[in-house]
């Protein structure tokens, strides 16, 4: 996985710097998603698609790759933390079956609150 590509949308997008681990997937050099597992549970840490490549559905066909490797794997529960105002991210999410759970208030430096999701049912 291209390690300066990943760096350089996660720049553009402005989310933290997450390197790809064992338990990352892209699809070329139009999308990726990095995840954190611990046990059965799973965290995404990380997910872009270039700008000029959404709205094709690369985002979702990617989770649900991710999803699939990841059970394989022994994954039994998907949590997420996403933007509160993150429209476009949170219809995805919602889309494959996650919901919210949790709130976390002020967590991000410009004072925005997290919301916390859980993959509840796979549609
Ligand atoms: C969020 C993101 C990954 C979505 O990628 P994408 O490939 O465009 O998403 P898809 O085409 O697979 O869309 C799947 C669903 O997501 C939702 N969605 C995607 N883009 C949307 C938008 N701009 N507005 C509203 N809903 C949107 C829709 O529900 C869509 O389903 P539909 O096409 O049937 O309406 C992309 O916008 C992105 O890279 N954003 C910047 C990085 C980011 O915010 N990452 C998330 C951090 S938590």
């Amino acid at each position: 996985m291209d390690k300066e590509w990943i760096s350089a949308i996660q720049s553009e997008c402005g989310l933290p710097q997450f390197k790809p681990n064992s338990t990352s997937w892209a699809w070329e050099k139009k999308a990726f998603a990095i995840w954190q597992m611990s046990g059965d549970e799973c965290e995404l840490l990380s997910i872009a698609v270039e700008q000029a490549e959404r709205g094709k559905g690369l985002a979702k066909m990617l989770m649900e790759h991710c999803h699939k490797e990841l059970v394989k794997l022994g994954a039994k529960n998907f949590f997420l933390e996403v933007r509160e105002n993150n429209t476009a991210a949170i219809s995805l999410y919602k889309k494959l079956g996650y919901e919210k759970i949790s709130e976390r208030k002020g967590y991000y430096a410009n004072g925005e609150n997290a919301t916390i999701m859980k993959l509840i049912s796979n549609h």
